[in-house]
């Protein structure tokens, strides 16, 4: 499993810095949602879910955590801290984000509204799904 980041690119003018992250262009699908996760303490972990369908770019816009991916197959960890790169999760990937730094924002692009039909919150179904789409 590679995972996918998306560099952006920063507008530099001496008096700090920009990014601008335009749907269908800087990343590959039209923004249906954005939500941000803030005021975690250091041993918060969330997520712990997989997603049906949906596509999400997350970007740490302050401070940095830590993504465990996992395909089913293999897990990875990955930093988040860098304000100008995103992160792919695409569906069917089981995450959970922890070692949030206390300033920690963490900004998530979506491809689809909230649906909690879409998640997938127990690792045993996660599993399942996985291995009836080996077959
Ligand atoms: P959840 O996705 O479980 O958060 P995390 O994966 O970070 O632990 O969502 C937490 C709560 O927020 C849950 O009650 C659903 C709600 N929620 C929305 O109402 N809209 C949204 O777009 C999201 C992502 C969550």
């Amino acid at each position: 499993m590679t995972p996918t980041w998306i560099d952006f690119k920063t507008h530099n003018d001496g008096d700090g810095s920009l990014v601008a992250i335009e749907g269908g262009k800087t990343i590959p699908f039209d923004i249906r949602r954005v939500y941000y996760i803030y005021g975690t303490e250091p041993a918060s972990v969330r997520g712990f879910h997989a997603h049906r369908q949906l596509t999400q770019i997350t970007v740490p816009v302050s401070g940095a955590c830590d993504m465990l991916f996992d395909d089913g197959k293999t897990k990875i960890s990955l930093r988040l801290n860098r304000r100008n790169r995103g992160l792919v999760i695409p569906p069917m990937i089981w995450h959970e984000m922890s070692n949030f730094s206390p300033d920690c924002v963490l900004m998530v692009l979506a491809d689809a509204a909230y649906d909690e039909a879409d998640y997938i919150r127990q690792y045993a179904d996660f599993l399942r799904h996985i291995q009836s789409k080996s077959q």
